[in-house]
């Protein structure tokens, strides 16, 4: 298929094809399906897997480097530094090192799977709400960039400061509280979000200003205003905004003291159809365009992305154990439930997902499409992967997919009805069609959750009274 052919993806829908790695994507993702069933990384043992596709999350990669190349003026520092949250698995941080993307973390465990991935200090943001004192020295102590949230916050990074050389380059967080967008559990930039300093509150703005005027160490100014459902121009305001506020404080100082804009990630995923959108290059262009200022050279940048450089990438691939009907509506019941679609589950209207129908050779499934619902191996009746969703009626045997779940989905795992962590596996395809995988986390094996449960202290309790 051709770049600008209409694509019909899996969900049947055509979608205009102005994506040019849409076809590819989507061909791929079928020629790994049938290589998991066909080298038996699925079958009835293995129910359930996650799979990511490599080339894919390169080309993203690719695409937000060449996006805000395309922008900037030469020699400007940009410092693209994943979110490790959108996929805490150390692999993907380490292919993403290897495509020149750093890390964002936001607890000492994101830390450290960044670091087992080798991401250099230099190249690591640290931006947590709930920095313990312990956390800030020991960023202090390697170098990684931290952004205060607070000013109890900064207070404490006062003390670790004092009468040392920073080597860790300093700033603060702000909400410019331009507003929330469809999702308000991902707003965080409303009135009341619970992040940054909240710039439109009284006196907050010449707090933050004379914050920076008492501390020439504070060099960087963050803000992440975007997630998924936020308008791309609300996120090129909070951007504004912020630029404003560091172009306020270098005048007030009297010299270039803010010489670097954290902007955050954000970027929403279009999750209905198989086209990337919006893109990096939109965002970028709309962002020069909104802020040309920061394009200049007189700042350097970080950004913060993690849904748009993975989601595209990310697979949940399960077998219908069962295939029934409840009230004239046919169900396939599967394994890919809350455990790894916790927020589609619990928030179906905020995070529906397109999934697609493979019959039990991992073949995409043809035949006239049908309403039924997807449903997890969890014991409540809201354990569905979609509801309602037209595709050819999945039967015993089949494997249902579903699509676009690289970010947030199946490294994110919750842990109800003991349900294991499936595997994850990357997969690539040679030039003459063949898929080699490769593990990028096994399945969690029942032993470990018996251990993580408490196995070794079955008697405690027992013998408390
Ligand atoms: C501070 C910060 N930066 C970056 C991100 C990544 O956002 P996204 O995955 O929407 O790009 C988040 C997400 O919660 C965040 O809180």
């Amino acid at each position: 298929m051709r770049a600008n052919e209409q694509i019909r993806d899996r969900t049947g829908d055509v979608t205009a094809g102005a994506d040019p790695r849409a076809a590819g994507r989507a061909a791929r993702r079928d020629a790994a399906v049938r290589a998991a069933v066909e080298q038996g990384f699925l079958d009835t043992d293995a129910p359930l897997v996650g799979l990511l596709d490599v080339t894919g999350i390169r080309e993203s990669a690719a695409d937000l480097r060449a996006a805000f190349e395309a922008v900037t003026a030469p020699g400007t520092p940009v410092l693209h530094a994943f979110a490790v949250k959108a996929s805490p698995l150390v692999p993907v941080l380490r292919l993403l090192r290897q495509e020149g993307i750093g890390a964002e973390v936001a607890s000492p465990g994101e830390l450290a799977l960044a670091r087992a991935a080798g991401v250099e200090p230099g190249r690591t943001v640290l931006d947590s709400p709930a920095k313990t004192p312990a956390e800030l020295r020991e960023a202090l102590r390697l170098g990684i960039a931290v952004n205060a949230d607070n000013p109890q916050e900064l207070e404490r990074i006062d003390a670790l400061v004092a009468g040392t050389d920073v080597r860790s380059p300093l700033g603060i967080r702000v909400n410019p509280q331009v507003g929330g967008g469809s999702i308000e559990a991902l707003s965080t930039a409303t009135a009341t979000s619970k992040f940054g300093v909240a710039l439109r509150d009284e006196g907050a703005r010449e707090w933050v200003v004379q914050a920076y005027l008492d501390r020439p160490w504070l060099t960087r100014l963050h803000a992440h205003t975007g997630s998924q459902g936020i308008a791309l121009t609300m996120m090129a305001r909070g951007v504004a905004e912020t630029y404003e506020l560091a172009e306020e404080i270098n005048r007030r100082a009297g010299r270039r003291q803010v010489d670097t804009l954290d902007i955050g990630g954000g970027l929403p995923v279009n999750f209905a159809s198989e086209e990337t959108g919006p893109t990096y290059a939109e965002y970028a262009r709309l962002l020069k365009e909104t802020v040309p200022g920061l394009f200049d050279g007189r700042y350097g940048l970080v950004t913060e992305f993690g849904r748009s450089l993975l989601a595209k990438h990310g697979t949940v691939v399960t077998r219908v154990e069962y295939a029934k009907s409840a009230g004239g509506r046919p169900v396939a019941v599967t394994h890919a439930g809350v455990q790894v679609a916790t927020r589609t589950v619990y928030a179906p209207q905020s995070w529906p997902l397109r999934i697609a129908a493979y019959d039990a050779k991992g073949l995409p499934k043809e035949g006239p499409a049908v309403v039924q619902d997807v449903a997890g191996p969890a014991c409540f009746a809201g354990d569905l992967l979609a509801q309602g969703q037209e595709l050819p009626l999945l039967e015993q045997g089949d494997f249902a997919a579903a699509l676009d779940t690289g970010a947030y989905y199946f490294a994110h795992h919750y842990a109800y009805n003991s349900l294991p962590r499936p595997a994850v596996l990357g997969y690539a395809q040679s030039p003459s069609g063949g898929i080699t995988f490769a593990t990028v986390r096994p399945a969690q094996p029942i032993e470990e959750i018996v251990t993580e449960s408490g196995a070794a202290h079955t008697e405690s309790l027992t013998g408390l009274a």
